[in-house]
């Protein structure tokens, strides 16, 4: 995958690309990258990229001219143009899934008050936030999409860690332990050194259910539930309300 992204601060990314399993996923050539600074395409004398709002209003806004030969120059119209904003659709797993698939992707960072609606009509195909507050920086919130997307690709990680993270199958992953056995008199749940896979597997799924009730019974209520697994909820709503 061969991912641009377009920032007034490439800096704020490029570490990030230049690290740990990325910067491994990039020397294997699996992933790609350009690191692309807008202000390079201001044509104008003091570099300028945004200006005061038509109509009025607070704050600045990014000027249309040096968007669009960044995004030109990317490739754009043709490849998925993600702008990162908190006014977009919400991101999650699915959607990292969906970007996945992808083999060019642009990313667009706005500043300041946000960017030229010209430019969104013209050329953004997805409008993202990545959750329901407010960054300074569009880098950060570029950078969360780019992290979860790029580990998908297949080969960057093995297909067995993905398949039980959070989110996979709609629930959160389930407690993990490591050694020692005890620490400072805390003991690992005895299913986990029993040996037996079916138990293990079992406790597993129920953890997963008992995070994902607590934390984000939103999950599941998209979820069609067997009979089965509707027992299994009963059962631990009903532990709940005995505790
Ligand atoms: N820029 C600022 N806040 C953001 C958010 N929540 N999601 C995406 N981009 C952003």
């Amino acid at each position: 995958m061969k991912l641009s992204v377009l920032s007034l601060f490439p800096g704020i990314m490029r570490g990030f690309f230049e690290s740990s399993i990325m910067a491994r996923a990039v020397q294997r050539g699996l992933v790609s990258y350009d690191l692309v600074d807008i202000r390079d395409f201001a044509n104008n004398k003091h570099n300028k990229v945004d200006d005061e709002l038509f109509g009025g209003g607070p704050g600045m806004l990014m000027m249309p001219g040096a968007l669009s030969l960044a995004l030109e120059a990317s490739g754009a119209p043709g490849p998925r143009v993600v702008y990162v904003t908190p006014g977009g659709r919400l991101f999650n797993q699915a959607y990292a899934r969906d970007l996945a698939k992808e083999e060019n992707l642009v990313l667009l960072c706005g500043r300041y008050e946000g960017i030229d609606q010209r430019i969104i009509d013209k050329y953004v195909t997805d409008e993202v936030s990545i959750g329901d507050y407010v960054l300074s920086s569009g880098e950060v919130a570029a950078l969360a999409i780019v992290d979860a997307i790029y580990r998908l690709i297949p080969g960057v990680i093995t297909g067995e860690s993905l398949d039980e993270e959070s989110f996979e199958g709609g629930l959160l992953e389930y407690p993990q332990y490591t050694r020692p056995a005890v620490y400072d008199t805390l003991r690992v749940p005895e299913v986990l050194v029993s040996g037996h896979h079916a138990n293990i597997e079992a406790w597993r799924y129920r953890k997963r259910l008992e995070k994902t009730l607590l934390y984000r019974p939103d999950l599941l209520s998209g979820k069609g539930l067997d009979d089965q697994l509707r027992q299994l909820v009963q059962e631990i709503l009903d532990q709940r309300g005995e505790e």
